[in-house]
């Protein structure tokens, strides 16, 4: 299903996308993380999305809002989307809308613009869109950037506005999520400490996606050669060295998945036929990186 246009005008809208959608699937399906974490998020989604409304605020505070918090390059904004697929799968009960907001649109504008525009979209915006009465699963996009710490922006060149803009935030996230139980909100940070406390404080699950481990790190490898050579068996114990290696590195599981590319590009005849590629083109890829010091120095004991 293709996304939905945004209508001109409204600002602060990446996209709009109906879910399911098949091409999502992989969102899913092929971020590496914990089963049980992977499991908590969809379940917590799952519950917010269907009985939020029917719960007493004082009998089961329940906020509607969700943190995907950890490094970058660990699945945080991919997984939000996929999640919110599976979800509508599991429902099962008609499209459900995936909202994508862009936080970056805010801040950068004129003193009182972004309070201004943060209190549009929660006030006009997101409300017309949960008032057409599917699900709404709302992903709120490296939210430091949008509900910025009030602590530190005190040393900002413009403090006023961006205090009022993260407080437009935090009555905006209030107001929509107590006036409308089929919204859901997931925010991402990269940088927890630069998210305002008073925006944590209300999440109902804050979840840390950590930097993967050698396993998963061997999956992630695994899944990317699979991307490229479809059905071809790999060296099973250098796929698990390669990982090791990474792991040591602290490579995030992007530039692992990375790594491949570089290794399909070091090579012309790799570059023509993908789907040649061997684990060992990918450990010479990771040696190569090493010695040009494209690599962090390995963590000690
Ligand atoms: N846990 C993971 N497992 C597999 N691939 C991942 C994982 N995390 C990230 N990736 C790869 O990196 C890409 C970017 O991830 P992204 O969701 O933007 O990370 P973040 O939002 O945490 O910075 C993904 O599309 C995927 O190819
Ligand atoms: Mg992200």
């Amino acid at each position: 299903m293709p996304a939905i246009t945004v209508p001109p005008g409204v600002e602060g809208l990446a996209s709009l996308t109906e879910l399911p959608d098949a091409t999502w699937l992989d969102r899913w399906d092929r971020i590496f993380l914990p089963v049980a974490q992977k499991d908590r998020l969809l379940d917590y989604v799952l519950f917010s999305l269907r009985h939020r409304g029917r719960v007493s605020q004082v009998g089961l505070p329940i906020h509607g809002l969700i943190v995907l918090s950890g490094p970058p390059g660990t699945g945080k904004t991919t997984l939000a989307g996929g999640v919110a697929d599976q979800a509508a799968r599991t429902l099962d009960d008609g499209p459900l809308l995936f909202v994508d907001i862009d936080p970056h649109v805010f801040p950068s504008q004129m003193l009182g613009e972004s309070q201004r525009a943060v209190a549009r979209l929660f006030e006009r915006t997101l409300p017309d869109l949960a008032s057409r009465g599917r699900p709404v699963v709302v992903l709120l996009d490296e939210v430091e950037a949008l509900a910025v710490s009030r602590n530190r922006a005190s040393l900002e060149t413009n403090p006023v506005d961006v205090h009022r803009a993260t407080d437009a935030v935090l009555s905006g996230v209030d107001r929509v999520a107590r006036a409308w139980p089929n919204v859901t909100f997931i925010a991402t940070t990269n940088y927890r400490a630069g998210v305002d406390a008073a925006f944590l404080s209300r999440a109902d699950l804050i979840e840390e996606i950590a930097t993967p481990g050698p396993e998963a790190i061997r999956s992630i490898l695994a899944d990317t050669l699979i991307e490229l050579s479809e059905g071809a068996a790999h060296d099973e114990a250098a796929l698990s060295r390669v990982a090791a290696s990474c792991a040591e590195f602290g490579l995030d599981a992007r530039q692992v998945r990375k790594l491949v590319l570089r290794a399909v590009c070091s090579r012309r005849e790799l570059a023509l036929h993908p789907e040649t590629i061997q684990v060992a083109d990918v450990a010479e890829a990771l040696r190569s990186e090493q010695e040009a010091g494209a690599l962090p120095v390995p963590a000690g004991p």
